[in-house]
């Protein structure tokens, strides 16, 4: 089986586990890419956009996404981009951490599907699930090695719209992404 017939069936897998929370009250956010990626993106949990149109980074934070990656020159379509949590949780809040860990075993074996070189942490939640005792103000921009691959925690996109100085550090650290992949 190739790879994206290995992704459709995880997909499968958890829009059938009915044990999940959040399951039946909102559509599955599974993720999109190139299932060969060599960089993957991974955020905290879908929000209104992303629930409309099953895809994720498709609102605000996602704009600010496709042009980060714009000017580092790589095709959304080349990286592949995904969330912690696979489902909207209600009014936007903040996933909760009986959610990260029910969601988090199905993230586990996405990357092991899809085996990048690099994994890029989109904020708190995504990074404290790979490294609990790091803290985003101080560890974005470092590159980490686990388990064969690099794991770069970044700003959150969301949060470089509300702060310009986090929107200069979000813009300079990805830009050591090209460089951080070709070291590799
Ligand atoms: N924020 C996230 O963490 N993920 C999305 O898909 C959209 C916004």
């Amino acid at each position: 089986m190739d790879k994206r017939e290995l992704l459709e069936n995880l997909k499968k897998e958890i829009e059938t586990d009915k044990r999940l929370p959040l399951y039946g009250e909102v559509n599955l956010i599974f993720g999109e890419g190139d299932s060969e990626a060599e960089v993957m993106f991974i955020g905290e949990a879908p929000g209104f956009h992303e629930d409309k149109l099953g895809r994720p980074f498709v609102g605000q934070a996602g704009k600010l996404l496709d042009k980060l990656l714009t000017e580092i020159k790589w095709p959304r379509e080349s990286v592949y981009i995904t969330n912690i949590v696979k489902r909207r949780p209600p009014e936007n809040r903040d996933p909760l951490p009986k959610e990260i860990k029910a969601y988090g075993p199905y993230l586990k074996k996405q990357i092991r599907i899809i085996n990048p070189k690099i994994i890029a942490l989109l904020g708190r939640f995504a990074m404290n699930y790979f490294l609990p005792t790091t803290k985003i103000s101080l560890d974005h921009g470092k590159a980490y090695t686990l388990r064969g691959k690099i794991i770069y925690p970044l700003y959150h996109p969301a949060a470089a719209l509300r702060s310009t100085a986090v929107l200069k550090e979000l813009e300079a650290d990805f830009k050591r992404l090209p460089k951080l992949l070709k070291w590799r």
